[in-house]
């Protein structure tokens, strides 16, 4: 089968599509037919080295298709189902077959179209995860940065339906998408003055919560536009490569909470990220979130795709096309 292959760590160029064997599932694991895999920022870190893994590898953290295979001592029923499903060590979906983890596989929901269910089923678990985990509160204003994001435009959203007023920050290009998202205001993080006007836009207050995965400098203006004596910081990425330089100091002397809700904190029990992932899809089958796909590119142009998600183009989420 095909698959896109990284034998050494660097940019997009890496990604060269190879002739490999075709996997074969363990207990607890499923072969999919990948009809569409999805491109997150994560792919792109793990491409360039950030996640040193070992060589060669295959990208590709989630997948849509059809279950082709089932392990021995796994539920059958799955076999021939169309599903969204997490990849096995969160790689391999840039493949014209992908293995899963039967505990994180989907089937998709009547009437939902495929790469819609692709775009939520992990982001808006993500999403949701941050949320709860923050402690999100109807009455809160919420900064949610990369507003344009496959993770921050579901954020927007989710964030928008518990009842908080959102401020969106973003390139100044995806500003209008993020109003689309439902933010009630947008700031352009590339003005030098953006926390000042985030701070302008509360009445002066601040910022209740921040939800931050871009990292160095704009962590740190979400940390100057967050509000005195209560404001709370969740990082959650750094996707600009830079983490933010913050003096304790400042955050205990203001009163802030900064939490690294990167993983650990947002953690859940098996089952609750399940009930996650299971909530995304039907908040998407109803259309209460609506993920925006961007594009969608051959499984032979998947450096393309990393180009435009590095190349800060992308509203929403990008896509595989492998049949
Ligand atoms: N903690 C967790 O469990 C977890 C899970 C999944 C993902 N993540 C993290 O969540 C973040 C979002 O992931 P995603 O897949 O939804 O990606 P994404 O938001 O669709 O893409 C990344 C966005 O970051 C912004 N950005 C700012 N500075 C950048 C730079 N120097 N280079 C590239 N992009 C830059 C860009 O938006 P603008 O052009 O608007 O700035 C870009 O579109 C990533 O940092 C990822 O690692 C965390």
């Amino acid at each position: 089968m095909r698959a896109v292959t990284v034998r050494r760590f660097g940019g997009p160029e890496v990604l060269g599509v190879e002739d490999v064997p075709e996997p074969t599932p363990s207990t607890g694991q499923l072969v999919v037919r990948v009809m569409l895999a999805g491109v997150a920022f994560g792919d792109v870190i793990v491409r360039s080295g950030g996640y040193p893994r070992p060589l060669p590898l295959t990208p590709g953290l989630e997948v849509a298709g059809e279950v082709a295979a089932v392990g021995p001592g796994t539920d059958q029923s799955l076999l021939g189902k169309t599903v969204v499903a997490t990849t096995v060590g969160q790689a391999g979906g840039y493949a014209e077959q992908a293995l899963v983890m039967a505990d994180y596989t989907f089937p998709v929901p009547d009437r939902l179209e495929l790469a819609t269910a692709l775009a939520v089923f992990q982001a808006g678990a993500v999403a949701r995860g941050l949320l709860s985990a923050m402690q999100l509160r109807s009455d809160d204003v919420v900064l949610i940065t990369a507003a344009a994001g496959r993770i921050g435009s579901l954020l927007v959203q989710s964030a928008k339906a518990a009842g908080a007023t959102v401020i969106g920050a973003a390139s100044r290009d995806k500003l209008t998408a993020v109003t689309e998202f439902g933010a009630d205001h947008v700031v352009d993080y590339g003005d030098a003055g953006w926390p000042d006007e985030v701070r302008r836009l509360t009445g002066g207050r601040g910022i209740d919560l921040a939800l931050d995965a871009v990292g160095g400098q704009t962590t740190e203006g979400a940390v100057a536009a967050a509000s005195d004596g209560g404001g709370r910081i969740g990082i959650y990425g750094y996707a600009s490569g830079k983490w933010p330089v913050l003096e304790a100091r400042t955050v205990a002397s203001r009163g802030l909470t900064v939490s690294g809700a990167l993983g650990m904190v947002i953690r859940k029990s098996d089952a609750r990220q399940r009930d996650d992932a299971i909530e995304a899809l039907s908040a998407a089958a109803c259309g209460e979130l609506r993920p925006r796909i961007h594009a969608r590119f051959p499984l032979a142009r998947a450096a393309d795709a990393h180009r435009e998600l590095e190349g800060r183009r992308s509203v929403g989420a990008i896509v595989l096309s492998i049949t």
